[in-house]
C-alpha cells in the first residue's frame, strides 16, 4: 500500500457543482475550515446543463406568481411524491437565493424596466425561470465560484471520493486519490456534504459527461444511509440525435419556452394528442389557442410542449415507435419558423453554436432533431428537509444526489433553485454540527488499507475482466430495460446482468500504472454505476404502478395504494442490497389547502 497525504478539515464538500459550492460558501461563512473536492476542473458540473433557467416565483413578468403557485406547481409536477417540506421550503427561499446571486455578480437577462426576466417552462404556470440567455448554469456557477474563492476555501481539483470514514457510526472523513498521480489523500472531517450530482453514466443516452457515475449515491449507500426513490428517472425530452458522437446532449427546454414547437415527420404538432386529463383545463387544445398563447403571454393556458417533461419525453417516445419520427430516430423542434434570426441569437446563443458546430445544422434556418435523454435523477440519499442531513450522523447531502425535493419527476429549472436552497442548508447544518463535537472523529489505519488494497486490486488482477466492456454492457442493459418505458420482465432480465455485471467487476483488471489512467479510474467508477443501477431496478421493479417519470407498461396507471410509500434501498450486513417500503406521512390541511388553490 502507497503512502498518503492527510489533511483536516470541519467540513468537507465532495462535489464542486451549484450545489457543493453553496455548500461551501455557507459553511465557511459559518466559520468552518472548510474543503472543496471535485472529481473534474472547478467549474465543470453538470449545473452549466441547466441552461434555461432558475425557477423561482419573484414575479417580475407575471406578477401573480407566489411561492404557493411555485409549491403547487412542483407537487403536481412531482405527483405529490416530493417530500412536502422539502418543496415548500424550496419554493419559499428560492426568490432569496436568486437574489442574493445576483447581488454576488450574477448577470441576469432583463424587463425593459430593468428586473430579473423570466421564462416559461414546463409544468410552470407563470413564467418563473430568471435566465441568462441559454446559459443561466454557467452564470450560476462562475458567480458561486468567485465568490468561494474570494472567501479562500480549500479545493482539490481532478481529485475522486472512493469511501467515506466513519467512526463508530458517525463520520469521520473521506479516502480520496488524485486522478493525475493516483497518489492518496486521507481527509479527516467532522462532518461532508455529498454535492456529487446524478448518475447518467449508467445510461447510454444521457445529457450527463463521464463524471457523473452515481458516486455520492454509493458512498453514502456504503456508509449506511439511505437511498430513497431511485425508479424515478428523468428523461429530458430534447437530446441531440444527430451526429452519433453528440447524441444525448442536451437541448433546453428553453427552446420551447421561447417558442419552439415539436413536429413529427408529418409536420404535425403532435403534442397535442397527448395532452393528459390533468392538464386539460391550463393546456392550449388547439394550435390557434397555442399561438395566440405566445402573443399574449397573461392567457393561462399554456402550449402542449410546456407539459412536464415526463409527458412531452413520453410522447416523442410513442411518436418515433409509431413511425413517426425523424431520419435520425428523434422528432422535430422548430424555432426558426416561430422567431426571427436576430432574436434566436440573443435568446438562445448557446443552441446557435451548439448545433452549427456540432450537426451542421443553422437552427434560424431549419429545424433541430431531438428525442429523449436521460438528464437527472429524481431519487438519491433520504435526507431531513430542514437540514439536509443523511441518516448517518456527520453525513449531508444536497442537489441532485439527494431525493425528496421532486418526487416523481422533476420541473425544469427547479434544479438550479434546489443547489442553492438545500446546498445552503446542507453547509450550514454541516458547519453547526462540525462545531458541536468536542473532538474530532478518529480514523483507523486498517480501514483505509483495506479501502486502499480494494481500490488497487485491479493493477493486481491478471488477465481479468476489461472495465470498458462491463461499463458499455451496463449502459445498454439500462438503456433497452430500465429506460422510459418499462415492465416487470424486462427489470427482472436488467437485474440479472446486472448482477453478473456485478460479478465480472470483482475482476476487472487494467494495465499501466496509478498515473493518469482511465482504466483504472473506470474500474472504481464501476463499482457506484453497478450501485446505483441495481437500486433503480430494483425500485423500479417494486413500484408496481406509471408515475411520474416511472412508467410499467403492465401497470400503465397510477395506483393510489403505491403512493402510499417511499421506496428506501439500504445495504445488509452482507452488502447486498434490500428493498424497504417506508410509510408516507399525511399532508397536513395546511398543505392541502395550497395544492387545491388553482
Ligand atoms: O432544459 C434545460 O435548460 C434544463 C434545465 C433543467 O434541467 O433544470
Amino acid at each position: 500500500m502507497p503512502g498518503y497525504e492527510v489533511h483536516e478539515y470541519d467540513v468537507l464538500v465532495v462535489g464542486a457543482g451549484g450545489a457543493g459550492l453553496r455548500a461551501a460558501i455557507a459553511a465557511a461563512e459559518e466559520g468552518a475550515r472548510t474543503a472543496v473536492v471535485c472529481k473534474s476542473l472547478l467549474g465543470k458540473a453538470h449545473t452549466v446543463m441547466a441552461e434555461g433557467g432558475i425557477a423561482a416565483a419573484l414575479g417580475t413578468v407575471d406578477p401573480d406568481d407566489n411561492w404557493r403557485v411555485h409549491f403547487r406547481d412542483t407537487m403536481r409536477g412531482g405527483k405529490l411524491m416530493n417530500d412536502w417540506r422539502m418543496a415548500m421550503i424550496h419554493a419559499q427561499e428560492a426568490p432569496e437565493r436568486v437574489l442574493e446571486l445576483e447581488r454576488w455578480g450574477a448577470v441576469f437577462d432583463r424587463t425593459r424596466d430593468g428586473r430579473i426576466l423570466q421564462r416559461p417552462f414546463g409544468g410552470h404556470r407563470y413564467s418563473r425561470l430568471a435566465h441568462v440567455g441559454d446559459r443561466t448554469g454557467l452564470e450560476m456557477i462562475r458567480t458561486l465560484q468567485q465568490k468561494a474563492v474570494a472567501l479562500g476555501i480549500d479545493v482539490f481539483m481532478e481529485t475522486t471520493v472512493s469511501r467515506i470514514l466513519t467512526d463508530a457510526g458517525r463520520v469521520a472523513g473521506a479516502v480520496a486519490y488524485r486522478r493525475e498521480s493516483g497518489e492518496l489523500l486521507v481527509f479527516r472531517a467532522r462532518a461532508v456534504v455529498l454535492a456529487t450530482g446524478g448518475v447518467g453514466k449508467c445510461y447510454k443516452i444521457t445529457s450527463n459527461s463521464w463524471e457523473y457515475t452515481g458516486d455520492g449515491h454509493s458512498l453514502a449507500y456504503w456508509a449506511g444511509a439511505d437511498l430513497m426513490d431511485m425508479e424515478f428517472v428523468q428523461f429530458h425530452p430534447t437530446g441531440m440525435v444527430w451526429p452519433p458522437s453528440v447524441r444525448g446532449i442536451l437541448v433546453t427546454e428553453g427552446v420551447r419556452g421561447e417558442g419552439g414547437v415539436l413536429l413529427n415527420n408529418k409536420g404535425e404538432r403532435f403534442m397535442f394528442n397527448y395532452i393528459p386529463e390533468y392538464y386539460r383545463a391550463e393546456t392550449a387544445e388547439s394550435v390557434d389557442e397555442a399561438d395566440r398563447w405566445y402573443t399574449d403571454k397573461r392567457n393561462n393556458r399554456r402550449p402542449p410542449e410546456l407539459l412536464p417533461r415526463d409527458v412531452v419525453a413520453r410522447a416523442i417516445n410513442s411518436e418515433i415507435k409509431a413511425g413517426r419520427g425523424s431520419p435520425h430516430g428523434g422528432v422535430f423542434l422548430d424555432i426558426a419558423t416561430r422567431m426571427g434570426r436576430e432574436q434566436i441569437l440573443r435568446k438562445l446563443p448557446g443552441m446557435y453554436e451548439q448545433f452549427l458546430r456540432l450537426a451542421d445544422v443553422d437552427i434560424t434556418k431549419e429545424p433541430m432533431e431531438v428525442g429523449p435523454t436521460m438528464h437527472y435523477i429524481m431519487g438519491g440519499v433520504r435526507v431531513d428537509a430542514e437540514t439536509a442531513a443523511t441518516t448517518v450522523p456527520g453525513l449531508y447531502a444536497a442537489g441532485e444526489v439527494a431525493a425528496g425535493l421532486h418526487g416523481a419527476n422533476r420541473l425544469g429549472g427547479n434544479s438550479l433553485s434546489d443547489l442553492l436552497v438545500f446546498g445552503r442548508r446542507a453547509g450550514l447544518h454541516a458547519a453547526r454540527y462540525a462545531a458541536s463535537l468536542a473532538q474530532v472523529p478518529s480514523i483507523s489505519g486498517d480501514e483505509i488499507e483495506e479501502i486502499a488494497n480494494e481500490m488497487y486490486a485491479p493493477f493486481h488482477c491478471a488477465d481479468g475482466e476489461n472495465p470498458f466492456s462491463i461499463q458499455k454492457e451496463l449502459q445498454e442493459t439500462m438503456q433497452d430495460l430500465v429506460g422510459i418505458v418499462r415492465t416487470g420482465d424486462e427489470l427482472k432480465e436488467a437485474l440479472r446482468r446486472i448482477q453478473a455485471l456485478k460479478e465480472r467487476a470483482q475482476r476487472v483488471s487494467v494495465p499501466g500504472n496509478q498515473q493518469y489512467n482511465p482504466g483504472w479510474h473506470l474500474a472504481m467508477d464501476l463499482r457506484s454505476l453497478l450501485t446505483v443501477a441495481e437500486g433503480i431496478a430494483l425500485s423500479a421493479l417494486e413500484r408496481k404502478e406509471s408515475r411520474g417519470a416511472h412508467t410499467r407498461e403492465d401497470y400503465p396507471k397510477e395506483d393510489p395504494e403505491q403512493a402510499k410509500f417511499n421506496l428506501v434501498v439500504r445495504r445488509n450486513s452482507d452488502g447486498e442490497p434490500v428493498l424497504e417500503k417506508v410509510p408516507r406521512p399525511e399532508l397536513p390541511e395546511e398543505v392541502r389547502k395550497i395544492l387545491e388553490e388553482a
